[in-house]
């Protein structure tokens, strides 16, 4: 059987708005998804066992059942144990190029990478909509980055409406290697600071996403209209983490000032990113902000926004 190697992309929200709590412990949000080039490679080569196994270049990945492509492979044996004793275990590799614990979805498009390969590796043909369904078991941001593109995510972030895809924009990334930003904290910090402000009625949380649905935001997505996208990124997350974490709040700043267009914070972060509308103009940010922030633990990379999520790689 021949392996599937497949592109992963990282994601960035361009907005995030916390609008209640859940009862199943997680928010309501309403966020704008789109990805980015940066991508890790996932590839999955059956193995002629009846196990799964995970490696990976980066040290700081771990690579037993706690990995989330590990679980996504794990789960697809539970889900299709036919398939599974047909074609047995897979070598699951990921080259990973996404930084970690980021705020760029890094373990979960791997995720969604082994649940497209496998897909593909047994013959399943899963549609889209089936593999986002085994995906939202896993993470809230798996359904998502299966498909990709530019997306309003509701609910936990697993429900999905496809907005026009946006792939003329740059963005320019930083992360300081060493820090890491816990989710469950950012989210759980938000909660004791600002839980007075959630919408607890299902009218009014239905109102609140209909808002962005119908709002400047989706109107500017739609025109591709770079600087209006810039006017309006939005990131209730920052709220708590900029102020736990003052050289992220720095490089934000640094960000938001030296890009034309804006700059924001990704997800639970501590990952910072700025919009460009050129290559040019994404080259001078990446050089000032290094030359601003001259310190080694500082990583940067530049990418462009893409119109797809997981890829296989033809071969
Ligand atoms: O779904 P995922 O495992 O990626 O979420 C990580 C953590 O982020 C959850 O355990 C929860 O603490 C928080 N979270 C949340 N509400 C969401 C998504 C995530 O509170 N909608």
């Amino acid at each position: 059987m021949r392996p599937y190697t497949l592109i992963a992309p990282a994601k960035i929200n361009l907005y995030l708005e916390i609008i209640g709590d859940r009862p199943d412990g997680y928010h309501e949000l309403v966020m704008v998804m789109q990805s980015v080039s940066l991508a890790d490679v996932v590839q999955l080569r059956a193995n002629g066992t009846d196990r799964f196994r995970v490696s990976c270049d980066h040290p700081q990945v771990p690579t037993d059942a706690s990995n989330l492509a590990y679980r996504a492979a794990k789960q697809m044996a539970e889900q299709f144990p036919e398939a599974f004793r047909r074609f047995g275990g897979a070598d699951l590799s990921i080259q990973k190029h996404i930084p970690v614990g980021a705020g760029l979805a890094g373990g979960s498009t791997d995720a969604a990478a082994v649940l497209v390969g496998l897909d593909l590796m047994w013959n399943l043909g899963l549609t889209q909509e089936e593999i986002q369904e085994l995906g939202a078991q896993l993470g809230s941001d798996v359904p998502f980055c299966v498909t990709g593109g530019t997306a309003i995510a509701t609910g936990r972030g697993e429900q999905l409406s496809p907005l026009p895809p946006l792939d003329r924009l740059y963005v320019v990334l930083a992360k300081y290697r060493s820090l890491s930003v816990s989710t469950p904290w950012a989210y759980q910090a938000y909660r004791q600071q600002f839980s007075q402000t959630y919408v607890r009625d299902d009218h009014s949380l239905e109102g609140r996403r209909q808002r962005v649905h119908s709002g400047p935001m989706v109107t500017a997505i739609s025109h591709q209209d770079g600087e209006a996208i810039g006017k309006l990124l939005h990131n209730d997350l920052e709220k708590v983490v900029l102020p736990a974490y003052p050289p992220v709040k720095q490089l934000r700043q640094a960000m938001a000032d030296l890009s034309k267009l804006g700059g924001m914070m990704s997800g639970s972060g501590p990952t910072v990113f700025a919009l460009a509308e050129t290559p040019a103009e994404a080259a001078n940010i990446h050089q000032a902000i290094r030359t601003r922030f001259a310190d080694p633990d500082l990583e940067i990379w530049t990418a462009q926004f893409c119109a797809t999520g997981i890829k296989p790689v033809e071969s």
